[in-house]
């Protein structure tokens, strides 16, 4: 049908026939000459048309953007080179133009940057613009080449099944009902753990996977209800051996598919470091801002708001020393202490340093009133506050103010400018082993409930299950958590204790888990290992911010594909087959 693509014609074929197929990028009719920007995956290629080839330009007139064509002609040097093109020194001198097929008005153009539902709903057109091409490709290389590492270094590439039991990761399932079971379902994989688990019990020692997991949960920008990881499982390993290795791999592949070369040796931080310091578990390490404690400078005040978490073990007080952030308008404050709202905060004290030399003449603060000399000159102490710069403070329970006061070092350092460009990336580990949930009543698992913790004595786990630390580890680049994972519970016995510490009765253990518990009593090696997520890696080296952009076909917000216009009612036949009743709405029939 062709004989060449269209962004890749050059000089070497300056005076051959060649054939293009492709669409209609652009188009210009002048009275004596037509010219059509002819766009295929490789490029474009500009078509000329004169008006002396009657045929051809009768078809230069009828045809509109998009338009899929087919042009066979000949390849002439341009007079003047477009060298935006790479291409552009020639250009094809047409001598039949045939449609394959018209195309409608567009609902958007192209070129322009249409909304997003637009986008979705029109997702073949959508995909057709060269930079979701370009980003679409990105992501291709990063799969190839995470394959190509992974399958050079012995690792067995095993698919594990879709229709399955509950594998939790913290999110709610997906579930598919069953018509042979009446009144029994399928859940759709939250990752394939378990099976990998299992793969190590197996003995294939190092498996891979690029994994479809599903879980229905609040989406964001960084996340899908379908998504792909990178899975990873090893048998007898410890943290540092899965972890040099998945490091080695990270680096290998952005320095393949970006060209971009990765420190030689990621840091690490604790959980509680991280936390601590960046008031987040994934912290951005290209915005220098730090949470620094100021309990010990306040404890004395008489400002409750300060004074009573100073003085609670549970509570924090943390300042944000913003560097030259004297030039924070009203207006601005306003708008952190709304964003920090939005996380828990009750306010958002702050203290503006006009002239430091001048004392409490020299600021501006809501709580200056509260603050004595001995707390303020501790204050000015602990931060390294400096004339021209703004305090922000954050008061209330370890957690909340934690939380917020990440949230609002992450706003100010975006918003003034302080995020360094390049690639920032580390290890968080030591994550704790529970997290109390206060509806619940009860212990959920900070990663899951297959990790194991640092002790191996089950009596001192559960005197100290509060403050138990895991074998979880987690990567981080740039303030996102690109990969997690954990050297897992291999022993029957431990697995039972964590699955009761986690209120998990043993008859709901056997129910849900009994394989796994099975498994294990017959030789499971100690074994480990950690997931990617491959969306978000392609949306960091595609330079996106939403991993919608790297998927050929996403959902909404809303868990919506506009497209198919999924999810959508079915057949009451279809229902009634599937011993399933709709609670409100029927499905129409
Ligand atoms: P985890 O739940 O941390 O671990 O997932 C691993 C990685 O997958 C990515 N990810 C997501 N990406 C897009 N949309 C989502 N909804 C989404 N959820 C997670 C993240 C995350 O770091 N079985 C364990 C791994 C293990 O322990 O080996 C697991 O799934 O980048
Ligand atoms: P108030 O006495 O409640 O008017 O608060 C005085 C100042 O303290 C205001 O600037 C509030 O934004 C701030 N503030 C109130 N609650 C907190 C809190 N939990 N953490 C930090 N600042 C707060």
């Amino acid at each position: 049908m062709r004989t060449h693509f269209c962004g890749l014609i050059d000089e070497t074929l300056v005076g051959q026939e060649v054939t293009l197929c492709g669409w209609v990028n652009t188009l210009r009719l002048q009275s004596h000459v037509a010219f059509v920007d002819l766009r295929d995956h490789e490029g474009i290629a500009q078509v000329v048309i004169d008006r002396d080839n009657e045929a051809a330009f009768k078809v230069a007139g009828e045809i509109g953007y998009e338009y899929c064509i087919r042009v066979t002609g000949t390849v002439r040097k341009r007079i003047a080179a477009n060298d935006k093109l790479r291409t552009g020194t020639v250009e094809l001198v047409a001598a039949t133009v045939e449609v394959l097929n018209a195309a409608k008005d567009l609902p958007f153009a192209l070129h322009e940057n249409p909304n997003e539902d637009m986008r979705m709903t029109y997702r073949y057109l959508d995909l057709r613009r060269p930079e979701m091409q370009k980003i679409m490709r990105t992501r291709i290389a990063l799969v190839r080449s995470l394959r190509r590492y992974l399958d050079d270094a012995g690792f067995q590439d095993i698919e594990t099944p879709i229709l399955t039991k509950a594998t939790p990761e913290g999110a709610r399932d997906y579930l598919v009902p069953s018509r042979v079971h009446p009144g029994q379902f399928y859940a759709l994989p939250q990752s394939p753990q378990l099976f990998k688990q299992i793969l190590m019990m197996a003995g294939f020692d190092r498996y891979y996977q690029i994994a479809r997991c599903f879980r229905d949960e609040d989406l964001r920008a960084d996340r899908q209800p379908e998504f792909t990881q990178l899975d990873l499982e090893f048998a007898f390993v410890e943290e540092r051996d899965v972890q040099d290795f998945v490091e080695e791999l990270i680096r290998h592949v952005f320095k393949d598919v970006i060209d971009v070369q990765l420190d030689a040796s990621f840091p690490r931080m604790t959980w509680a470091e991280a936390m601590q310091r960046f008031g987040s578990d994934k912290p951005d390490l290209r915005n220098p801002l730090e949470l620094i404690d100021v309990a010990s400078a306040v404890k004395h005040v008489e400002f409750q708001v300060f004074a009573g978490p100073a003085n609670d073990p549970e509570g924090r007080v943390a300042a944000l020393r913003v560097p030259g952030g004297a030039t924070l308008s009203r207006k601005d404050i306003d708008q952190l202490t709304e964003h920090a709202a939005k996380y828990g905060a009750k306010g958002l004290a702050w203290l503006r340093v006009e002239d430091k030399s001048k004392g409490r003449e020299g600021i501006a603060s809501p709580v200056a009133k509260f603050l004595d000399d001995a707390a303020l000159a501790s204050l000015f102490d602990l931060t390294g506050a400096d004339t021209g710069d703004m305090l922000l403070f954050g008061a209330g329970s370890w957690k909340t103010v934690t939380d917020f006061m990440g949230q609002v070092r992450l706003k100010v350092g975006r918003d003034r400018g302080f995020v360094a460009e390049g690639w920032k990336p580390l290890w968080v580990t030591d994550f704790p082993m529970f997290e109390y949930d206060a509806e619940e009543q009860r212990f959920v698992a900070l990663h899951h409930p297959f990790t194991a913790p640092k002790v191996d004595d089950i009596g001192d786990l559960r005197a100290n299950a509060a403050t138990a630390v895991s074998r979880g580890y987690d990567m981080v680049l740039n303030g996102n958590e690109i990969g997690g994972g954990s050297i897992r519970i291999h022993r029957p016995d431990m697995q039972s204790a964590v699955f009761g510490l986690l209120g998990i009765g043993e008859e709901e253990a056997e129910a849900k888990f009994g394989f796994l518990l099975k498994a294990l009593k017959f030789g499971a090696p100690p074994h480990g290992g950690l997931a990617f997520g491959i969306d978000r890696i392609a949306a960091l080296m595609g330079g996106t911010e939403s991993i919608r952009d790297v998927i050929a076909f996403p959902k909404t917000t809303s868990a919506q594909d506009l497209m198919t216009d999924a999810p959508s009612a079915v057949a009451l036949a279809q229902l009634k087959e599937l011993h399933v009743r709709v609670a409100d709405a029927l499905g129409k029939g």
